[in-house]
């Protein structure tokens, strides 16, 4: 959990099996790792004085609480709930508390595939959602982001 006080924070929430990009079916979430795009953001972060904590988990409740602690300590929030996109009450919740912005992110487009993943149980309570440009798509939220937040 990030210590440090809310000036220009961003934390970035990575929900189930996320932690397995690069080797998770790559034909749809690309090749390149969780790593890897902690760093790039990491980068970005120190090149625009914005300080990145991560956090990736496979339960729903430490998505929660890890949103929870963030409050007060943040200044936005990126997250890819992952399969929790469709289904969590608790993460709309959760990101429903935040007084900042939020930018929801899928490596794939959700709306060119199962019906399943056309519903977002964020889509009307975040600042905006980035869907289909991959890994690329993190650059992206981190870009609007840095934008709005002050
Ligand atoms: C995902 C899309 C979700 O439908 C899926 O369950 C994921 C990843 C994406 O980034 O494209 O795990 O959020």
């Amino acid at each position: 959990m990030e210590t440090a006080k809310a000036d220009r924070r961003i934390l970035v929430v990575n929900g189930p099996n996320l932690n397995m990009l690069g080797k998770r079916e790559p034909d749809v979430y690309g090749s390149t790792t969780l790593a890897d795009i902690n760093l790039t953001l990491k980068n970005l972060g120190k090149e625009a004085g914005i300080g990145v904590d991560f956090f990736q988990s496979n339960h729903e409740g430490e998505i929660v609480t890890r949103i929870q602690q963030s409050l007060g300590h943040c200044k936005g929030i990126i997250i890819n709930p992952a399969a929790y996109t469709h289904t969590s009450v608790a993460i709309r919740d959760a990101i429903a508390m935040c007084d900042f912005p939020v930018v929801e992110i899928h490596l794939s487009n959700v709306y060119k595939r199962e019906a399943f993943r056309h519903k977002s149980m964020l889509r009307d309570i975040v600042h905006g959602q980035i869907t289909g440009f991959g890994a690329v798509g993190y650059e992206m939220a981190f870009m609007a982001l840095s934008r709005l937040i002050p």
